[in-house]
């Protein structure tokens, strides 16, 4: 336990060290990368470069530190985080790393101001908020590899099938090369792949939501290619261009907490944008095999009909419900986008809503659901790469 003085003298830096969050952790970041290269394996560089990683781990270390007497609190960020992390194969044994750098950091950064009591304080502090990530991450990786078919970290997948979707969204079906049976996983969870690009000094990651209800033979992610010359981009670039039936990815096991609640048959309605379409299609093939009783809405935006996946198979699927609404727009063929009024129209609003999309989008969504006086509790929502903080009302 942390002693009463630890605390006081942590919780009264948080503000000094918010003021210089980020350059504390770019310097760190900077530190770290150049001591240990081989974490460049683990970290999205493109993220690296847009700082939104430093600004996400920053904003979290003070907020676990704002919470630091009552760690309880925060157990719900630690779990959302910690999926992300468990998908990556983050191991203990990089805490001691990552703290020993931020640390160095705040002393750079802060000079004369950060006292040996400071340091000391706050070095204690992160053992107690790592400890807490460790604990929870081994409950995870345990989980994970005692289901059936689950492992831990990566595994060697096959490609074994290739579908084109839409005009840039391609299905990749894969495949454990050992021939195991794989686990099953909630709707909406996502996995990690790894791969090795020809010319790129380190392993690149990327997450991918399932794209179909889980079916014990194999996963199916559905990619958006990126701009080529977007950082981001690379691995699906790759993916699209260079991976093909026989070629092999590392995958880690299925992650992640923008999950559809299989307990409740209330009404549900899904609302997503562009390649936010994926989860969607996991969570609505499932919802139709067990639950076809249940109001279903899905509504769906892209910028032409030529961007739509999966058109055909959601109307298939809508046919096999009892109650169920399809709604899509195309943007930039005269349909303008989701608005009030059409969430009015189509969603089922007495349920829960999943939302998922670029960011803006999402805003907009969320923002729509709250207007018209959803709950909070009743929206559900992920976006793609760091939590970003979303501007909500
Ligand atoms: C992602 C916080 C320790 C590696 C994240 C995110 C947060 C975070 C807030 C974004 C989550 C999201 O995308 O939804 C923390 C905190 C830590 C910690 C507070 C310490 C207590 C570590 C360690 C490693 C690590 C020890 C491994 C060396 C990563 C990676 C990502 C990530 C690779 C994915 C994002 C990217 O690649 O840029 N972490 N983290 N973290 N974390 Fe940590």
């Amino acid at each position: 336990m942390l002693s009463q003085k630890t605390i006081d003298i942590v919780k009264s830096t948080v503000p000094v060290l918010e003021v210089h969050g980020v350059a504390i952790t770019t310097t760190f970041y900077r530190n770290l990368f150049e001591a240990h290269p081989e974490l460049l394996n683990i970290f999205n560089h493109a993220n690296q470069e847009k700082g939104r990683q430093q600004n996400a781990l920053a904003n979290t270390v003070y907020a676990a530190a704002v919470h630091i007497d009552n760690l309880a609190a925060i157990i719900p960020v630690v779990k959302q985080i910690g999926q992300k992390h468990v998908s990556l194969g983050i191991k203990p044994e990089h805490y001691p790393i990552v703290g020993q750098y931020l640390l160095e950091a705040i002393k750079e950064v802060l000079g004369d101001a950060a006292t040996d009591e400071i340091i000391n304080a706050w070095a204690e502090a992160y053992g107690v908020i790592a400890d807490a990530f460790i604990g929870i991450e081994e409950e995870m990786y345990v989980a994970a590899e005692t289901q059936e078919g689950g492992w831990r970290f990566f595994k060697d997948f096959i490609i074994i099938d290739k579908v084109k979707e839409s005009n840039n969204i391609t299905s990749f079906y894969l495949q454990p090369a050992d021939g195991s049976v794989l686990p099953s996983y909630e709707p909406g969870q996502y996995i990690t792949v790894r791969v090795n690009i020809p010319g790129e000094q380190y392993l690149l990651n990327r997450q991918y939501s399932l794209s179909q209800a889980a079916d014990l033979k194999s996963f199916r992610i559905s990619v958006k290619k990126d701009d080529e010359n977007n950082p981001e981009g690379k691995v699906s670039v790759h993916l699209h261009q260079n991976l093909n039936i026989g070629d092999k990815v590392e995958v880690s096991a299925p992650a992640g907490e923008f999950t559809l609640s299989k307990e409740r048959n209330t009404p549900v309605t899904f609302i997503s944008g562009g390649v936010g379409i994926t989860p969607m299609m996991s969570m609505l093939e499932t919802v139709t095999k067990s639950q076809p009783e249940r109001a279903v809405s899905f509504i769906y935006s892209a910028r032409t009909k030529n961007l739509h996946p999966f058109d055909q198979d959601i109307r298939s699927l809508m046919e096999s419900l009892e109650n169920g609404t399809y709604k899509t727009l195309y943007s930039e063929e005269g349909d303008g986008y989701i608005t009030k009024e059409i969430i009015q129209e189509y969603a089922h609003l007495d349920g829960d809503v999943y939302v998922c999309g670029p960011v803006g989008f999402m805003e907009a969504m969320i923002n729509h659901l709250l207007d018209i006086g959803l709950a909070k509790d009743n929206i559900h929502y992920e976006f793609f790469g760091p939590a970003l903080n979303l501007n909500l009302k």
